[in-house]
């Protein structure tokens, strides 16, 4: 088989760990993919820096749509992050038959519906594991591992940067702006933080998680999100001081009429397993009512974290390029007509 051939639209820090952990572990990637996979155009806004990264024989641009439409391409992967301009590009792939592979959560959280049934219209496959608790493969778990479970509730930490401030606060008795700071330094936030800190960015990937757990279309706009800003260094010493920790919690429970999607500050008892994620840790726990609970642990941020997921992401296309759309896992684990459009 020919190499898989990939066009990236944007090498930040998820764009740069995705080219070198493809480098280092080529053998490992090729032999489970069962063929090369080769970057062969990247759009960047910085070409200067961008050619430090990809080395020679990538074409570089500075138009993300020529990524997009490229004739040399099988699978665009877009990792710029945003919504407005990401949407237009990763319609214009998909319109032009090429996959696409993504980790942008705020993409699939407010224009998802759309991008997917555009996808299936045109056969193509979209990926996002890396969107949801990077490093942590829970989009394939709800769709594959637990394809046999009726589930009834997922919850969990999936915002890195959050879990990171919280976690300061406490060990170190560190104030809110300075753990921020340090995990912007790190390159956990958003590039907008606010995202992070308001619960936005749990909420995007809590939609993504609710859609592929419940079968319903992607309904980030009707969560009801609370996020960290209001906390002190005293809320979170009291709480510690009372046997708890305070978590930002994504929560999605099924209810007899419809699904509850909620991201809020909570207090957990602290010997339960999800007050043991800390630092910039993801944790997800399941409950399904076959497998019964089943809980995923991970890092939820950082460069190399993330291009693991991409990667994996495609693998898989490099899998099923070239097979029926009918074969294909469905893109939220349920096929497109048993989507239930559950009220939130
Ligand atoms: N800003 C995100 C986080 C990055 O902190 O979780 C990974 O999605």
């Amino acid at each position: 088989l020919r190499p898989l051939r990939v066009g990236m639209i944007g090498i930040g820090t998820v764009g740069a760990g995705t080219f070198r952990v493809l480098h280092r572990n080529q053998g490992e990637i090729v032999a489970r993919a069962g063929r090369g996979i080769e970057i062969v155009i990247v759009a960047a806004r910085n070409l200067v820096r961008a050619a430090e990264i990809v080395g020679d024989g990538v074409e570089l641009t500075d138009d993300p749509l020529r990524v997009a439409i490229h004739p040399g391409v099988d699978v665009v992967v877009e990792v710029a992050g945003g919504t407005g301009p990401a949407r237009d590009w990763v319609l214009a792939a998909i319109t032009n038959g090429k996959h696409v592979v993504t980790a942008n959560k705020a993409l699939l959280a407010v224009h998802g519906t759309e991008i997917l049934e555009a996808a299936c219209r045109q056969g193509v496959a979209v990926a996002y594991e890396g969107a949801v608790a990077v490093s942590i493969p829970i989009v394939k778990a709800l769709r594959e591992g637990l394809a046999a479970n009726r589930i009834e509730w997922v919850a969990g930490i999936i915002n890195g940067t959050s879990n990171f401030i919280l976690s300061k606060m406490r060990d170190e008795a560190l104030d809110f702006g300075t753990a921020l700071a340090q995990a912007q330094a790190l390159g956990y936030a958003e590039a907008d933080p606010a995202f992070d800190v308001e619960g936005t960015d749990a909420a995007h990937k809590l939609s993504l998680l609710a859609a592929n757990a419940f079968g319903m279309p992607i309904r980030f706009a009707d969560a009801q999100v609370e996020g960290i800003t209001s906390l002190s260094r005293l809320d979170v010493a009291c709480a510690e001081h009372l046997g708890y920790r305070v978590k930002l919690l994504g929560i999605a429970r099924r209810h007899a009429h419809g699904v509850e999607l909620r991201v809020q500050p909570a207090l957990l008892p602290a010997t339960h397993m999800l007050a043991q994620v800390n630092g910039s840790m993801n944790g997800v726990m399941v409950k399904g009512d076959a497998a019964g609970i089943t809980m995923y642990y991970g890092a939820g941020a950082g460069s190399e974290q993330t291009a693991s997921a991409v990667i994996a992401d495609l693998v898989d296309v490099a899998r099923l390029d070239g097979t029926r759309p009918a074969q294909r896992v469905p893109h939220l684990g349920f096929q497109a007509h048993a989507l239930r459009d559950l009220p939130v």
